[in-house]
């Protein structure tokens, strides 16, 4: 019998690896590579461009100011490889979920997210932990120790998109708070603003009722999980509002939904909690919602998916997303 070499995890070849310097400019590379702060000649420059893109979504979904925005861009893990080309952040930027602001349109989130407030942001930590407490991101920020991760990101609408994500493991937040063993699962809630964020307005869109705030859950093995991260960065900077500015949830073996955006509290809870999509449409949205090829959604099958900034290359959608080598034996059973 032939051995067939199986891949585990991702693995890229170089060949279709694409450099950073297409994604990260010129500031941030010559940074890293000197880890020297910037000549003011070329931070001159950036602030020039930056100044003239009033319009342009890579500027409109940040801070003009973002207080931790020294700390990026960081040295990436190694460990997590793609098996294709990284998003162009361009249209990472102009193709985004994000209900609380649009229930109808993907790509005008970066326009509807400009005069949302995301500098300070707290979190609050509460339910079965030591110590009920309530955090500065910002200050977190530099508290942990961050790390660049290439992960896929693959949405239950079938397109896909693979993003350079800066963050914290989700483990190191868990060690910090120290939950009580009685913790199952980890509850986290988006916050509650329909004065900024239509999308929560009652009778608007989909949602006539909505069970706003979003809120999504993890079972503790989940949450601790080597791939789960707390997110603060994309592309090498701060994260940008439409991508859930401050702080976000990537679970990247897990359809999109999963990953909460622009969380305000993180809760340890026994029992398991009801989720924004579970609650909304059970018979479509599940809790686990592992990305899986042989589980159609009513809408969309799961056979295959489409890359948003490359809409003709559909590829077969794989178990776990790939990330099987991680998070398999959590479902064994
Ligand atoms: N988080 C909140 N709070 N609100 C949302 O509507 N959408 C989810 C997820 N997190 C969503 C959210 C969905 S459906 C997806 S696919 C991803 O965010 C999209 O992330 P992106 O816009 O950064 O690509």
């Amino acid at each position: 019998m032939a051995l067939i070499k199986r891949p585990q995890g991702w693995e890229i070849p170089e060949s279709e690896a694409t450099p950073e310097s297409t994604y990260l400019n010129r500031r941030q590379v010559l940074k890293r590579a000197a880890g020297l702060a910037i000549a003011p000649v070329l931070a001159s420059t950036q602030a020039q461009a930056d100044h003239s893109g009033e319009t342009d979504p890579l500027v409109t979904g940040k801070q003009t100011n973002p207080p931790a925005a020294d700390l990026y861009p960081v040295l990436r893990n190694k460990t997590f490889k793609l098996d294709r080309h990284i998003t162009n952040e361009r249209v990472a930027a102009m193709f985004n979920n994000f209900y609380e602001f649009s229930t109808t349109s993907k790509t005008n989130i970066w326009k509807l997210v400009e005069h949302f407030e995301t500098h300070p942001w707290t979190i609050k930590v509460e339910g079965l932990v030591k110590e009920h407490k309530t955090y500065d991101v910002d200050a977190l920020v530099r508290q942990m120790t961050l790390e660049e991760r290439l992960y896929r990101l693959r949405c239950v609408e079938a397109w896909a998109m693979a993003v350079p994500w800066t963050g914290f493991p989700m483990k190191a937040f868990i060690d910090l708070v120290q939950p009580l063993s009685s913790a199952r699962f980890v509850k986290m809630t988006t916050f509650m603003d329909p004065d900024n964020a239509p999308g929560q307005k009652p009778r608007f869109g989909i949602f006539p009722s909505g069970p706003w705030p979003y809120v999504e859950a993890l079972s503790m093995e989940e949450a601790t999980n080597e791939l789960t991260m707390l997110v603060t960065g994309i592309y090498g900077h701060p994260l940008t509002k439409q991508h859930g500015d401050p702080i976000r949830l990537i679970t990247p073996w897990k359809y999109g939904f999963k990953s909460i955006k622009s969380i305000v509290k993180i809760e340890f809870v026994k029992d398991q909690p009801a989720t924004f999509w579970n609650t909304s449409i059970p018979h479509e949205y599940d809790l686990v919602a592992n990305v899986n090829p042989n589980i159609s959604h009513r809408r969309w099958s799961q056979s295959s998916e489409w890359l948003i900034d490359a809409e003709k290359e559909r590829r077969p959608t794989v178990i776990y997303n790939g990330y099987g080598k991680w998070v398999a034996h959590l479902y064994d059973t």
